[in-house]
């Protein structure tokens, strides 16, 4: 293979380490439909075993993400969480102009549902550096949003799929500090 393989990997090297989980971003400035439409269908090009296609993609904008809030605090209150978690939860979604909802279908059987996990994790991973490309800021949340029913009906999700990632989106206001990343475990054995 001719040497111009290093360039392509010297960017890719550079896009990967440059992607951060950030939430330093504009509140205000909408990050376009059409281009977080764009980067589901990216995503949609991770590794599937047996191509059961199990990932399902909501963007929330707009008053959509206070519903967002409103159904994980109304969670936590259940939880009997204190109040400053449950009034940071209510607001938390609005600070970012896109809050993306990735979920996983189900499957009775572990082995499957463990591979598809994996394949949604996969195309996450493909999506933010995708957004990362773009210039997009993006956070992978978790947390209590993952288990409420509430945001499946509110993504329109199967009652039966789980939610995978809460991705917020937006374009970033300042750069975040690098976690540096421990010495490489690694080894050939021939
Ligand atoms: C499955 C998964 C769940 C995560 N959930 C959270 C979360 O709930 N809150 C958070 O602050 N970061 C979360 N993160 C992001 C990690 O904290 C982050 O990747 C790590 O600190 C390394 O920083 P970097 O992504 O900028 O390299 C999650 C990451 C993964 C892969």
């Amino acid at each position: 293979m001719a040497d111009a393989g290093h360039d392509a990997l010297d960017a890719f090297e550079q896009l990967a380490a440059r992607r951060r989980t950030s939430l330093l971003l504009d509140g205000e400035r909408p990050v376009p439909d059409d281009l977080v439409e764009r980067l589901c269908r990216i995503a949609t090009w991770a590794p599937n075993h047996k191509r059961t296609w199990p990932w399902r993609f909501a963007a929330l904008t707009g008053d959509a993400r206070r519903r967002l809030g409103e159904a994980v605090a109304a969670a936590l209150v259940d939880d009997g969480a204190d109040d400053h978690k449950v009034a940071k939860a209510r607001t938390k979604y609005e600070r970012s102009p896109t809050v993306l909802v990735v979920g996983c279908a189900t499957d009775p059987d572990d082995e499957r549902a463990a591979e598809d996990r994996d394949a949604v994790a996969a195309a996450v991973q493909t999506l933010l550096l995708a957004a990362t490309a773009v210039g997009l800021a993006s956070y992978w949340g978790t947390g209590r949003a993952t288990t409420v029913p509430e945001v499946r009906t509110l993504c329109g999700f199967d009652a039966t799929d789980r939610v995978v990632a809460v991705i917020y989106l937006g374009w970033p206001t300042a750069e975040v500090a690098v976690p540096e990343r421990p010495p490489l475990r690694f080894r050939t054995v021939r």
